[in-house]
């Protein structure tokens, strides 16, 4: 399984799909059982195809589009996706639902470009922020410029005009490399995947006082009161999605094929919310424990080594063999896990990013946005 934040891993065979060479001059094609004839010229390589000599077009989602959209997933990435996934995702997000599609005239969806929107905030403002996920065209009607058509068309009606301001993608090389032919975005850095192999004595012990301070509750569901330990951390952060408890809730609790455990650090004295981890059990066939969320104040130091540590023993108790984490390696998050024994590994994604003109988060995205594993649909 490859380890790629932006698509389902077991991609399949479509890297090998056998695409007709249309480089030079005019050509025809037959696609499927449809007979379509489609009239290719060099600039169609541009998206300039008449409508008038294409069966396919591209436009946003329509109600209803969901149930061939489902079927062109399984068909593209060999992976069955449910209906209830697909509602968490485009229907429930609290930030909106963005999708580009390509159909035929008969109206099945061939196409799909869709981007996952999240309120973002700077320590003084909000922005939306968008995703690329789930970018695939039907085997049959790949190389027909349909997933640039759609990019453009997708930019157009959700970043150029400013509905969000960044969007960003975790690709591998290989699909980074069609992104930067398709409508070239910016590739910032590789995303660090830092991992902790549970069968090692932990080369730090946890102390009695990182116990004495804070009580670890673990729980399916967080409530209103995190929002305060949210805005706590805000304040450090020069640029992350807005993880309150919406948010949390939607990304983590409501998901329905996936369960995740939330770990929260509460003051022994106060009850108050210290520190926030989020853990899934196993990716795909791996055996690792990622940790998808991570909300602790920089100087709660104690704090993050007690929460680690429960993410440890519950990961343990599952005979899961390692921890896996991503943060960007400017980031305390990174340094302390590192000072805790977890090691960088390589890791097979990148960061791509795409702004409107003059978007105010180009500065903050490449230099000090934090991110976790939980940013990407992939965990
Ligand atoms: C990636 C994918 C969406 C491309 O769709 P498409 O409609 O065939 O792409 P287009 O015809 O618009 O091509 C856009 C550019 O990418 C290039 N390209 C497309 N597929 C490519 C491939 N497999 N290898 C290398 N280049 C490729 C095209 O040549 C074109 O560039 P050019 O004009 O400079 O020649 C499609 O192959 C697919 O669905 N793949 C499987 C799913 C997947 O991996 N999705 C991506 C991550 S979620």
């Amino acid at each position: 399984m490859q380890n790629t934040f932006t698509c389902p891993p077991n991609r399949g065979s479509e890297w090998k799909h056998e695409s007709p060479d249309f480089s030079r001059g005019e050509s025809q094609r037959t696609i499927g059982d449809r007979s379509l004839q489609v009239s290719k010229r060099a600039d169609a390589w541009e998206g300039t195809v008449a409508l008038s000599q294409r069966s396919w077009d591209v436009r946003d989602y329509r109600e209803g589009d969901e149930i061939s959209i489902l079927k062109l997933f399984r068909k593209v990435f060999g992976q069955h996706r449910s209906l209830e996934h697909w509602r968490w995702k485009f229907e429930q997000n609290p930030a909106g639902r963005q999708i580009t599609v390509a159909v035929t005239r008969e109206g099945a969806v061939i196409g799909h470009f869709a981007g996952l929107p999240v309120v973002a905030t700077t320590p003084v403002k909000s922005f939306v922020m968008t995703q690329g996920i789930d970018h695939m065209v039907d085997p049959e009607w790949q190389r027909l410029g349909i997933y640039r058509e759609m990019a453009q068309s997708y930019f157009r009606t959700y970043v150029w005009n400013r509905v969000a301001a960044a969007w960003y993608a975790f690709p591998d090389q290989p699909v980074y490399e069609i992104e930067a032919k398709a409508f070239g975005p910016s590739s910032l850095h590789p995303v660090p995947l830092l991992n902790c192999d549970l069968s090692e004595s932990e080369s730090w012990s946890r102390s009695s006082h990182d116990l004495q301070l804070c009580r670890i509750d673990n729980v399916e569901r967080i409530d209103k009161s995190l929002d305060e330990l949210w805005n706590l951390c805000r304040s450090e952060l020069a640029l992350a999605t807005k993880r309150d408890s919406r948010y949390l809730n939607w990304r983590y609790a409501d998901r329905p094929d996936i369960k995740y455990r939330f770990l929260v650090a509460r003051s022994r004295s106060s009850g108050r919310p210290l520190g926030l981890a989020v853990l899934r059990f196993g990716w795909f066939d791996q055996p690792v424990a990622p940790l998808v969320d991570w909300l602790v104040p920089s100087n709660e130091r104690d704090v993050a080594r007690a929460l680690i540590a429960s993410c440890h023993s519950l990961a343990s108790e599952r005979k899961l063999k390692a921890m896996q984490a991503s943060f960007p390696t400017y980031s305390p998050q990174y340094r302390f896990l590192v000072s805790v024994g977890y090691q960088p590994i390589a890791s097979r994604c990148l960061i791509t990013a795409h702004w409107p003109e003059d978007s105010e988060l180009v500065k903050p995205m490449k230099e000090n946005w934090y991110y976790t594993m939980g940013d990407s649909d992939m965990y």
